[in-house]
């Protein structure tokens, strides 16, 4: 076992010869005691079924290897062929009659040794009774790859609107994906991210914001998701609520600075309604570097110019 866990490719390999023997014998009783009957079998009765998966990346990853065939997925057959049913067959999908659970063993016999797999028992889709077949198709296709917008969005209805806002991260667009973000399969840590915290993640691709800064704005550092949603939004820039609402949640203004004298230009009467001109950005016209500044002295910690 430790060899197989050395190196990704061994396992690849050794997975033919040894584990999926393994894997199908480790599941073989879940179905009583009648044993193996080979796919040459199945071809009986289902033609369409065998002939396209002939063709599929599992069954070409196993050429030529000894195993167990459609039944290292399905289990062994023995009853189901004296009895054909779909009791008598491990099958999967909404029609299954086995569990979530005991569907998704079948493939983790195979693929528990995958990294990204390891928390697998951790996430919500486990918890949830989502199997590995309500995203991966075997038969479907060639490869058993997951068509992200067309799965995800079909249980994540609310994601799949955000998504459509007017402010939006380019999910539709194909530029990234969920699987850029989230690991499906599980994580250690909350919302299955693929980083330790919301900021690693976002500095993954926003590593501009990353600062250091001399100058940090305090939410900026707690947590990205403070100001902004992370698939989308009706506001700009994937925000929350618009400038000024946003700041004003955090900084009450009323009698502050910004009152101003009439005659001191950098100070706004912005916030007290009579210089329509600052509206468009708000805030931002001047306090423009809002992740933090580098800048020196009072400009660079009120994060101005
Ligand atoms: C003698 C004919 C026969 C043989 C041989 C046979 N099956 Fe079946 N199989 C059936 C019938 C009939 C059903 C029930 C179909 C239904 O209820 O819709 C079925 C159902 C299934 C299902 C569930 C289908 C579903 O819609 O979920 C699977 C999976 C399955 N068989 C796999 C196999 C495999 C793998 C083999 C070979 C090891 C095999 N069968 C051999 C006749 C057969
Ligand atoms: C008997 C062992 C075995 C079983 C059981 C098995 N697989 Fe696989 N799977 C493999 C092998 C070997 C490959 C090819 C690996 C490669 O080429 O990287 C593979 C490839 C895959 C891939 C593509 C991997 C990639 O890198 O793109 C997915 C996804 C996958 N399997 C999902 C499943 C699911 C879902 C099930 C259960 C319904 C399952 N597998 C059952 C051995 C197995
Ligand atoms: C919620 C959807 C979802 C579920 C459930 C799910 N997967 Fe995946 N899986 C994905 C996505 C998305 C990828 C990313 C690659 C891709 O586009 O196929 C992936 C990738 C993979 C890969 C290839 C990458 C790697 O780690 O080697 C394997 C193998 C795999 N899944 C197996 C499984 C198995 C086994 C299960 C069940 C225990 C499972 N998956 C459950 C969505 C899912
Ligand atoms: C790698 C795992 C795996 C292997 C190997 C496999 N199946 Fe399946 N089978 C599945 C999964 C998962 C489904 C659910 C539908 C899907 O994912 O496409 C399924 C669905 C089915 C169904 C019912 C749905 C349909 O499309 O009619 C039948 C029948 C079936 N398989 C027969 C077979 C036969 C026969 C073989 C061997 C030639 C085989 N399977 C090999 C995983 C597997
Ligand atoms: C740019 C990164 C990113 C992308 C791309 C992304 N997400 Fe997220 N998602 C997040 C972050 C960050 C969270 C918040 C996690 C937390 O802290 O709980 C989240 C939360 C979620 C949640 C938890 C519920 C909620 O509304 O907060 C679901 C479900 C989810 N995402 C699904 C998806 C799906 C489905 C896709 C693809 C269509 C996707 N995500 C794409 C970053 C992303
Ligand atoms: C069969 C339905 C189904 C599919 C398909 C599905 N999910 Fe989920 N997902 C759920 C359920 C149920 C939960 C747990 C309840 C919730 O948070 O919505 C969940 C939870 C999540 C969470 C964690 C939510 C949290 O509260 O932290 C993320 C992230 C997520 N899914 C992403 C994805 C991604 C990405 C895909 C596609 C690769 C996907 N899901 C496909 C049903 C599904
Ligand atoms: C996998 C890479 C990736 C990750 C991770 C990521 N983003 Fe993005 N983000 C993008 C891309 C690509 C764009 C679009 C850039 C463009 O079109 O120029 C974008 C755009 C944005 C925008 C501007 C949106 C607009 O409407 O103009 C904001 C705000 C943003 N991301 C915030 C975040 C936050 C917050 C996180 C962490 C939760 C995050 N991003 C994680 C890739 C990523
Ligand atoms: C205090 C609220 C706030 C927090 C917290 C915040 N942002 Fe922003 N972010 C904004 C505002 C306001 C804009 C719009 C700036 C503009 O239009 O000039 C913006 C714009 C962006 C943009 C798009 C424009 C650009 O500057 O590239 C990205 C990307 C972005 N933020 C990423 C992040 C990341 C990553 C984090 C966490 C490290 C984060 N934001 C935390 C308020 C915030
Ligand atoms: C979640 C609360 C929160 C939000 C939202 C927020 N801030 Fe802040 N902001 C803070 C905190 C906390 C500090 C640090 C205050 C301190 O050190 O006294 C700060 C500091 C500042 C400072 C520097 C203050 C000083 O005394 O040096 C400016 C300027 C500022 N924020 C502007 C903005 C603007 C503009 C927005 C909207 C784009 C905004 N903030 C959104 C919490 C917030
Ligand atoms: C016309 C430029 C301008 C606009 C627009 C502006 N500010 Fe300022 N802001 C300043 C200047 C200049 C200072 C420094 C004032 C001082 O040193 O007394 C400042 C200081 C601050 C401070 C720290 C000192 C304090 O008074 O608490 C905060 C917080 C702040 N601004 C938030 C905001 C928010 C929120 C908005 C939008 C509702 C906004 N500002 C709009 C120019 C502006």
């Amino acid at each position: 076992m430790t060899r197989l866990l050395k190196s990704r490719k061994l396992y690849v390999s050794s997975a033919l010869a040894g584990a999926l023997m393994l894997a199908a014998g480790l599941y073989a009783s879940a179905l009583g005691e009648a044993g193996y009957v080979g796919s040459e079998k199945c071809k009986e009765c289902h033609e369409e079924v065998a002939a396209s998966h002939a063709k599929s990346l599992h069954s070409r990853a196993w050429a030529g290897k000894s195993g167990y065939g459609c039944e290292s997925c399905h289990g062994p057959a023995g009853d189901h062929v004296n009895n054909p049913s779909r009791e008598s067959i491990v099958s999967f999908g909404k029609e299954s009659k086995q569990s979530a659970d005991l569907q998704s063993k079948q493939c983790l016999g195979c693929h528990s040794a995958s990294t990204s797999l390891a928390y697998w028992d951790m996430g919500f889709h486990k918890k949830e009774d989502v199997a590995c077949s309500a995203c991966h198709s075997i038969h479907k296709g060639d490869k058993p790859t997951v068509n992200q917008l067309e799965t995800c969005f079909g249980c994540h209805k609310d994601i799949k609107r955000d998504a459509n806002r007017q402010a939006h991260h380019p999910i539709i667009e194909g530029k990234v994906k969920c699987s850029d973000c989230h690991n499906p399969h599980g994580t250690l840590g909350h919302g299955m991210i693929k980083a330790d915290n919301t900021n690693q993640l976002c500095y993954k691709c926003h590593g501009d914001k990353r600062g250091p800064f001399i100058w940090e704005h305090a939410p900026v550092e707690e947590n990205c998701l403070v100001c902004h949603d992370p698939h989308g939004s009706k506001a700009n820039k994937l925000l929350k609520e618009r400038v000024p609402s946003i700041c004003q949640d955090c900084h009450d203004l009323t009698g502050d600075s910004h009152a101003g004298t009439p005659t001191d230009s950098s100070r706004s009467s912005f916030v007290t309604g009579t210089d329509n001109k600052l509206v468009s950005r708000a805030c931002l016209n001047c306090h423009s570097n809002i992740h933090g500044s580098n800048a020196p002295s009072s400009r660079g910690k009120e994060f101005r110019r």
